[in-house]
């Protein structure tokens, strides 16, 4: 029986993952999403050719490897659909991928529903969503009248799309928000299901058959721990659980069944969207960041927030998550300042606390302590850890000392080989 390995991010999403993933997919015989859905981006340059996937699993581009979209993730069928023709036209075979029939369906009024909510929120309430209908989606998911992929290709799908659009109709009506047509949805996505058939199978037995086979898996998580519905910075997270719990729920596995867990991160830190971020640099050093680690949003092209690493938090995620290895991504572009600090602990009223806290006030009042360090040093074509410069080793062994976690893959650059495995 084998396991399945699992890549997660530690803070508030775009650590990189994509690259590691990348790296594994490769070498996996099965990739799986467990949860999200196209508020995820991760980017992966192929032969030169760069692919921006936000639904499909990276492992649609190794041919024999399967790709599935597990039970927990919420799924866009004109998104999807799109990438998979991009694929189809550069000569990939698609006929490896396979969907939950019980993976949730973001309908149109879902995304409509998102961008009204935001709207309507008063400027300091805003969560900043990608309005990508995510949380509604979720929210019908959790009220039990959520269309799944089952109804998308069955013979319940238009008697569930007219009660839903009869009540969200109301909803709308009385926001003063354009109302939707139920007829024009059902002639717009049975078509969608149509394509999107032969794809679609129970995947939780699917995926035992797989452990079962000896098979490699690889689940690659999407947004972060710091965007979890429970361990995050309520309510300026995402809707579903992208911590390691959200691997069993979003796949039908169970805790038994979990290896590895790599927990990614930056050598700094970003945030996209609003919310607290305690080791944020709002200020000229927050922006030169920015410009040096390109830190504009995949999904929605937003500039991100920029910061220091915070230790305090990643010992969080490690704690929540049961991580035992890390991928620490952009050790080049912090190599590119003279002086660069990491937060390894909080000022809390006078105290010195390493207990991280998504309580508001918590974060609101925390003063982050750092220790600071030297940059000014280039990676060069280093390919193991031991031909690093001696200065970004300082850096990384005293992450690894306060994390009691090794650092098993470091990025060196945004290239698809730049990359050290440890
Ligand atoms: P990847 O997989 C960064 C953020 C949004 C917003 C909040 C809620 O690329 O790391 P949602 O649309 O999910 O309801 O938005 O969560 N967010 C992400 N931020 N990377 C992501 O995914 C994200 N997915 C959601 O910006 O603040
Ligand atoms: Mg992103």
């Amino acid at each position: 029986m084998s396991k399945i390995d699992i890549v997660l991010g530690t803070f508030f999403g775009d650590e990189g993952k994509g690259k590691v993933i990348d790296y594994l997919a490769t070498k996996a015989d099965v990739t799986v999403r467990c949860s999200g859905g196209n508020n995820a981006g991760h980017t992966i340059q192929v032969n030169g050719k760069k692919y921006a996937f936000h639904l499909a699993p990276s492992g649609i581009l190794t041919p024999g490897t399967l790709a599935v979209i597990g039970n927990g993730v919420v799924i866009d069928p004109r998104v999807l659909i799109e990438e998979l023709e991009v694929l189809k036209n550069d000569g990939y075979s698609i006929d490896n991928l396979r969907i939950s029939d019980k993976a949730s369906v973001i309908m149109p009024y879902h995304i409509e529903m998102d961008k009204m909510l935001e709207a309507q929120r008063a400027p300091g309430d805003k969560i900043g969503t990608t309005a990508r209908g995510i949380g509604p989606c979720y929210c019908d998911k959790y009220e039990r009248c959520a269309i799944r992929m089952e109804d998308l290709i069955g013979d319940t799908f238009e008697e569930k799309v007219r009660k839903n659009v009869k009540n969200k109709n109301i909803i709308f009506k009385a926001n003063g928000w354009d109302e939707v047509d139920a007829e024009a949805i059902i002639a717009e996505y049975q078509p969608l299901g149509a394509y999107l058939k032969k794809y679609v199978c129970d995947t939780i037995n699917l995926l035992h058959d797989c452990l079962e086979k000896d098979m490699s898996m690889l689940c690659e998580g999407a947004q972060a721990t710091l965007l979890d519905i429970d361990f995050g910075s309520y309510p300026f997270v995402t809707s579903s659980s992208p911590s390691v719990g959200g691997v069993c729920t979003g796949t039908g596995l169970s805790a038994h069944d979990i290896g590895e867990v790599y927990g990614v991160l930056k050598a700094y830190s970003s945030r996209v969207g609003e919310g607290p971020y305690i080791t944020e640099q709002n200020n000229e050093i927050g922006d030169t960041i920015r410009e040096l680690g390109h830190e504009y949003g995949a999904t929605t092209k937003r500039p991100r927030r920029c910061g220091w690493l915070d230790l305090v938090a990643l010992n969080y995620a490690v704690k929540v998550n049961g991580i035992t290895g890390l991928a620490i991504n952009h050790l080049d572009t912090i190599g590119k300042l003279p002086r660069f600090k990491l937060c390894v602990a909080y000022d809390y009223n006078g105290e010195r606390t390493t207990n991280y806290s998504t309580n508001a006030k918590f974060q609101e009042t925390c003063k982050p302590i750092y220790e600071e360090f030297e940059g000014d040093f280039e990676i060069g074509d280093a390919k193991s850890f031991e031909q690093l410069p001696e200065k970004a080793k300082v850096y990384l062994n005293r992450i690894e000392e306060l994390t009691g976690v090794p650092v098993k893959f470091i990025g060196t650059g945004a290239g698809r080989e730049e990359l050290i495995v440890r």
